[in-house]
């Protein structure tokens, strides 16, 4: 695996594959990494001749307050995972390579509306950081492919309008959400829960179990759902910041006669900010 910090060494890297006609996957992250950054790979693997992976913790993305200096970073490991994964070239820029005129006043890209609801809300200017940057990486690498995890169910819809409304020449790919056996969805973040907090973290995700099997036994009054809902995981310990019904393919309130339907939910658990979703159909 070539590890690349600079973007003319990234290139040229990229040059020789293209010149050979290779199919190039890129999976961006923010290091750290888990099985669910692996099984991003894995697919990479499946769907093209060579996979590049951006490790790059994006300040712009971070809210004042919020935990990028203390953003967990573990270069080495990360590393060892994604050689032992088979990742072809890992590129792992500096903040001011990505950003050569700083961060303060800088180009933006911005996602209106979808990056306004749900964490959006909560994390003003978030969405805007991740849409920047995903083009910025887009337009170095250049790649065919991009994979992305449902996870960050909203992240994968702003990556895909994105790529639609700028013209971005890359096939978008979600993939499913890698969960621990008690069904905890992985993130980097789970590190900052203690042990207890780590033992109670799953009822987020049965708590969206729950919904879904309410909706499937038919019960349609969703604002009752969310309620509920809300109210059970405060019981549990939780700070719920939003437990959301959704129309899958774009978020909205949905109406009768939507049938693709999104549950989302994020709660803060002592230091950890978790977030989770799951997807049904009537
Ligand atoms: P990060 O949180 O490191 O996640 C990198 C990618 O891994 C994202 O596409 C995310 O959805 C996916 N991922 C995380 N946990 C997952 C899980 N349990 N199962 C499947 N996929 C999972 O998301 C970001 O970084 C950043 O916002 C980024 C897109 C890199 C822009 O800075």
């Amino acid at each position: 695996m070539d590890v690349e910090q600079t973007i003319p060494a990234l290139r040229e890297r990229l040059q020789r594959w293209r010149d050979s006609k290779s199919r190039i996957a890129l999976v961006p992250t923010m290091g750290n990494l888990h099985a669910g950054h692996l099984a991003l790979v894995e697919r990479a693997r499946e769907l093209a001749d060579r996979v590049v992976v951006t490790i790059f913790v994006n300040p712009t993305q971070f809210g004042a307050g919020e935990d990028f200096s203390s953003y967990p970073r573990t270069l080495q490991r990360d590393r060892a995972l994604l050689e032992r994964a088979g990742t072809d070239l890992l590129f792992t820029p500096e903040v001011e390579t990505l950003y050569p005129g700083g961060t303060e006043e800088t180009t933006y890209v911005e996602v209106p509306g979808l990056s306004d609801l749900l964490c959006g809300a909560s994390r003003p200017g978030h969405f805007r950081g991740v849409a920047t940057v995903v083009s910025k990486l887009f337009l170095t690498v250049q790649p065919d492919v991009a994979l992305f995890g449902e996870k960050d169910y909203q992240q994968l819809l702003i990556i895909r309008r994105m790529v639609r409304d700028l013209c971005f020449p890359i096939e978008i790919v979600g993939v499913p959400t890698v969960r621990d056996a008690d069904g905890l969805a992985l993130s980097s973040r789970n590190g900052y829960l203690t042990p207890e907090q780590r033992r109670k973290a799953s009822r987020l995700y049965h708590s969206l179990v729950r919904c879904k099997e309410r909706i499937r036994a038919g019960e349609r009054d969703y604002a009752l759902l969310t309620t509920r809902a809300m109210e059970e995981l405060r019981d549990a310990g939780f700070q719920p910041d939003y437990f959301e019904i959704r129309r899958a393919a774009d978020l909205a309130e949905p109406g009768s006669g939507d049938h693709h339907l999104v549950i989302l939910a994020a709660a803060r658990l002592g230091e950890a900010r978790l977030i989770d979703n799951i997807t049904l159909s009537l």
